[in-house]
């Protein structure tokens, strides 16, 4: 069911969708060549539209990866992760034996603890694990829209609080160690960002707290905002709601950041998985009380795509995720 999206390209690239809410697919395309302005916005709507694309067989340099991230936008530094010290945009994953994977077989969204967190995040394996290893995504846009009217309108007025929490456990605990950590509370103290956030490109409703990063819900109890949170985290738990990535060497795997949640399994341990990644700079997140004057950027419904089913009499027609 690959759609064609752009005729008028020289060499027109596919967009074949994955899951039933998000991913998809771009072939016919080599990320270790500039791409000319149509093709890079067919890329852009499909990122927008999917909240998740896959690349496949792209044996690129690190600089070709870092040049097609800047194609939407500026490079950030992350705040904990040691990075290379002539590429600080450039993280390299590289777990192993002797060094454990650790903090991301959790759902989350990356550096949700900043005050402008990432617009997205761009992963390419280079080696990896005979078995296991898989990356899960959860379109949280499909997890708001699988709510009851009145949950989502409860839900639209209030704000996560967000803190660095699982980083904390980087900092021993001598003086050193908590002058660091200090330090770092100054430069992230804890802040508040939506419960429900407008994406700003595509104006689609997402859930957006996770487990890793959100502690609590402005004005509420512990004994109130605990069990709430812990409903919103589990509904990137619904397999409606997922994609599972397998990781072949060369796969580059691309997330909205500010619309997905992601799980990077750990059970491939002691096995190797090394992993290049950069983040793109976001902006600050905005809720449904902000006028969204952008364009509407619908998902594609899956009744359009072109699947070969046999039409049943009477059916109900399909309708976007709800339980
Ligand atoms: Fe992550």
């Amino acid at each position: 069911m690959a759609q064609a999206v752009q005729q008028t390209l020289a060499d027109p690239i596919s967009v074949v969708r994955l899951g039933r809410n998000l991913a998809a697919e771009i072939r016919d395309i080599d990320l270790s060549k500039p791409l000319d302005a149509a093709t890079f916005t067919a890329v852009h709507h499909a990122f927008l539209e999917n909240e998740v694309l896959i690349f496949r067989d792209q044996d690129i340099s690190s600089a070709d990866m870092m040049a097609f991230g800047r194609l939407f936008g500026e490079l950030s530094v992350h705040p904990f992760s040691p990075t290379m010290a002539d590429n600080p945009e450039l993280i390299i994953l590289d777990n192993h034996r002797d060094n454990p994977p650790r903090l991301t077989d959790i759902f989350h969204s990356d550096e949700t603890f900043r005050e402008t967190p990432p617009l997205g995040t761009i992963l390419r394996s280079t080696i990896t694990p005979r078995v296991g290893g898989d990356t899960m995504f959860a379109s949280m846009s499909a997890a708001y829209e699988g709510l009851d009217d009145r949950t989502q309108r409860f839900l639209s007025g209030l704000e996560g609080e967000f803190d660095f929490k699982p980083f904390r456990t980087l900092f021993g605990n001598d003086e050193e160690g908590r002058r660091k950590l200090h330090e770092l509370e100054d430069k992230y103290p804890q802040l508040c960002h939506p419960v429900v956030r407008v994406h700003p490109e595509s104006g689609r409703k997402s859930i957006f707290v996770n487990r890793q990063f959100t502690i609590g819900i402005k004005g509420m109890k512990p004994s109130e905002s605990g069990p709430l949170l812990e409903m919103l985290f589990n509904l990137a738990y619904q397999p409606e709601v997922q994609y599972r990535l397998q990781w072949q060497p060369n796969t580059i795997a691309f997330w909205d950041n500010r619309i997905v949640l992601h799980y990077a399994i750990h059970d491939y341990y002691p096995q190797r998985r090394r992993m290049e990644r950069v983040t793109i700079k976001g902006d600050k997140p905005f809720g449904v009380d902000a006028p969204y004057d952008g364009t509407m950027i619908p998902k594609r419904d899956i009744e359009l795509m072109e699947i070969d089913t046999p039409p049943v009499a009477n059916a109900a027609p399909v309708r976007a995720f709800k339980q």
